[in-house]
């Protein structure tokens, strides 16, 4: 049995012997605060797991559809329950599923604001979730939840910008890659996602220049980048442009606001591919969350993300550089999917080669608490995972 996916949040959960009871951190209706209730408890489709969450991760998506309300996320029915990243044990699987069994320690990647999915049983923020065989990676023993948690989204999102023939198209990552004498710039390599991209393209046999603020350049190199560039200075791109005189480019990957502009200025200087997979728009949503944000806030984001958008196609058509947005949950229905959660991930993870990077902060111990972290997220992190471990 399968109880509808968006069941309103004051519907009592099941209460069948077998079936645990759940809870949720509900968004309630667009913009809403989440609120802690009741949540159905949702038996697993043919291909999915049924996890005991122990612990989930804060993206900036969580914080920019509770801002934004309907800009990106039209298709989310209210009430639905965000959050991507989970980590626990499987307490139930589907008929189909062949890789995992009860009491089997995971992360995964919950997709239940996807269009195609929109379905608050699938959301992270719960103790219950439901996740896909295809998106779940075992976590070794030694591994604490709130560390495994902070990668589902980031090594999704950085692995379909890499891997994806939409996108850069490199070689899958593995154990031990020939080198393919290429260079990936990844502009943004402390960030959450950059932290994944830098060493995901290292293991698909790249070499990767990178940026971020000196605090973080040891950081980056230790996730094995060649080169740092500080995005801050007002010579970074022409110092990655002579950077990269030597170089054959395999491609950019770009994080933070000001990224796309510049991966498009130096990629057209460079030899190699000229194209950059972009995470996210050149303007920032983050003031839309300001309580004394102003009547005019929206309207002026939407007419720069226009503009700022416009301007970005233009510069890079007129120099030939491809650019495309990546959405970094598509791997759920390609290859790359596959490539990462089955065939590299779980061997790299057991052997130590790839880190759950960045590091936890856990700022919280139940769900109750993913609110205040999902508006601590929003204030910004260095090299840092915003993470609320569950009892
Ligand atoms: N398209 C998708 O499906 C998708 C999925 C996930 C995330 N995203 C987007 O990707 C971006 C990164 O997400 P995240 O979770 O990785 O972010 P995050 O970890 O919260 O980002 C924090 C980091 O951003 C860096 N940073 C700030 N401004 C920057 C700039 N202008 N250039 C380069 N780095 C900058 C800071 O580096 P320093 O501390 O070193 O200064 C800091 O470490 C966000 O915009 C997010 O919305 C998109």
């Amino acid at each position: 049995m399968t109880t509808p996916a968006n069941t309103p949040a004051n519907t009592p959960a099941n209460s069948s012997a077998d079936v645990p009871a759940n809870a949720a951190a509900w968004i309630p209706a667009k913009h809403a605060r989440l609120e802690v209730r009741p949540a159905p408890s949702t038996r697993p489709g043919p291909d999915q797991l049924v996890v005991r969450n122990r612990a989930v991760a804060i993206n900036p998506l969580d914080w920019i559809i509770q801002v934004e309300g309907s800009l990106t996320y039209g298709w989310l029915r209210y009430p639905t329950v965000l959050g991507t990243d989970v980590a626990g044990e499987v307490v139930e699987v589907g008929a189909e599923v062949t890789r995992f069994r009860v009491g089997d320690r995971v992360l995964g990647l919950a997709v239940g604001t996807d269009k195609d999915r929109t379905s608050a049983a699938e959301g992270a923020f719960q103790l219950y979730p439901l996740v896909s065989e295809k998106l779940a990676c075992p976590v070794p023993d030694a591994m604490p939840f709130e560390d495994a948690v902070v990668l589902p989204l980031a090594v999704s999102t950085a692995a379909c910008g890499l891997f994806q023939p939409s996108h850069l198209g490199l070689r899958h990552p593995s154990a031990n890659p020939e080198p393919t004498g290429e260079t990936v710039l990844v502009w943004g390599g402390s960030t959450s996602v950059g932290s994944n991209a830098v060493q995901l393209a290292v293991a698909g046999g790249y070499e990767v220049v990178t940026t971020a603020s000196p605090r973080n350049f040891d950081y980056v190199r230790a996730l094995g980048a060649s080169a740092v560039f500080d995005y801050t200075s007002p010579t970074a791109v022409p110092d990655i442009i002579e950077a990269f005189q030597d170089r054959t480019l395999a491609g950019a990957i770009a994080f933070g606001t000001t990224s796309a502009a510049s991966c498009v200025r130096i990629v057209r200087k460079c030899r190699g591919k000229k194209f950059v997979a972009l995470a996210n728009p050149p303007v920032s949503f983050e003031r839309l969350g300001a309580p004394d944000r102003g009547r005019l806030a929206f309207p002026r984001l939407l007419a720069r993300l226009i503009g700022s958008n416009i301007a970005l196609q233009f510069a890079a058509r007129t120099h030939g550089v491809g650019l495309k947005y990546i959405f970094g949950t598509t791997l759920k229905t390609n290859e790359v999917g596959t490539a990462i959660y089955r065939d590299f991930l779980p061997a790299a993870l057991a052997d130590g080669s790839y880190l759950a990077a960045p590091k936890p902060m856990v700022v919280g111990k139940s769900l109750d608490d993913i609110q205040a972290a999902m508006d601590l997220q929003r204030n910004g992190v260095s090299a840092a995972k915003v993470v609320v471990t569950l009892p």
